[in-house]
């Protein structure tokens, strides 16, 4: 078996609002190998964005260990998850976070610089990346100006461009019609057997179908974990 990249052992988060406690995860195991293809499948409230945040450094947990890429999160100082954040994880977010005041193909060169620090190639990877998710022809257009499922296309296209070994993407599909939406997977899985370790979240089961392996979470916990039913399935058996 290929090294794990992202290790999770009894991994917890719970969070205390006015003295009731939120249990969002509880006793989370994982061990999801270098370019693999993830799916997280799980109801709403589940706690799926929940673990993605955990992996990529973007929250605390309150027990357990999550060590990414070789490196022990929990408990990491300050600079180290910051350089982790821009060197190791790209995050496609549940809602875009897009800049607004920038093109798509500026909202793309600035992801690239940022984890290239400035000696990446930015300028000449965003049209072409852009042009992979079917954007070609809207690099100059600002975030006002795309609908809903182009927004996350650039969002998906800002992520594939830095070209950081660990993908997390949070509902990528959510806003996408079925075509886009397969395509969308599809071009994750690629990216996947390219190399890079990708987690999906979804709480679509049809989308997970395609992953070469399903973590199932029910009320914060893992509830399965193996491969789809009937191994990774071809796009064209998929029905939205
Ligand atoms: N900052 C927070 N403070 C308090 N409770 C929270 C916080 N964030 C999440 N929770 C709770 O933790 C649980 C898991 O939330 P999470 O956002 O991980 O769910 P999810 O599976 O991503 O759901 P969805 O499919 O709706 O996005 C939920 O019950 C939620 O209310
Ligand atoms: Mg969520």
């Amino acid at each position: 078996m290929t090294t794990p990249v992202v290790e999770l052992e009894g991994v917890g988060r719970r969070y205390e609002i006015g003295g009731n406690v939120v249990t969002a995860l509880h006793g989370v195991d994982l061990a999801v190998p270098e370019g693999s293809f993830t799916v997280v499948l799980g109801p709403s409230g589940s706690g799926k964005t929940t673990l993605l945040n955990l992996i990529g450094a973007l929250d605390v947990a309150s027990e357990g260990e999550v060590r990414v890429a070789g490196r022990r999160i929990t408990g990491a100082a300050r600079g180290e998850l910051f350089r982790f954040r821009r060197e190791t994880v790209s995050f496609i977010f549940q809602t875009f976070n897009l800049f607004p005041g920038l093109t798509a193909r500026e909202n793309v060169e600035f992801a690239v610089d940022v984890a290239r620090r400035g000696g990446g190639d930015g300028a000449a990877r965003a049209p072409e990346v852009l042009g992979r998710v079917g954007l070609g022809d809207r690099l100059d257009h600002f975030p006002h100006q795309l609908s809903g499922g182009e927004q996350q296309r650039v969002a998906i296209a800002r992520a594939l461009a830095t070209g950081n070994p660990v993908l997390l993407a949070d509902e990528p599909t959510g806003e996408l019609d079925f075509h886009t939406g397969v395509q969308i997977l599809e071009l994750l899985r690629e990216q996947a057997h390219a190399g890079v370790t990708v987690l999906v979240v979804t709480h679509n089961r049809e989308i997970s179908r395609m992953a070469d392996r399903v973590v199932e979470l029910s009320s914060g916990a893992v509830r399965s974990d193996g491969p789809p039913p009937g191994g990774p399935a071809d796009v064209s058996t998929l029905h939205w």
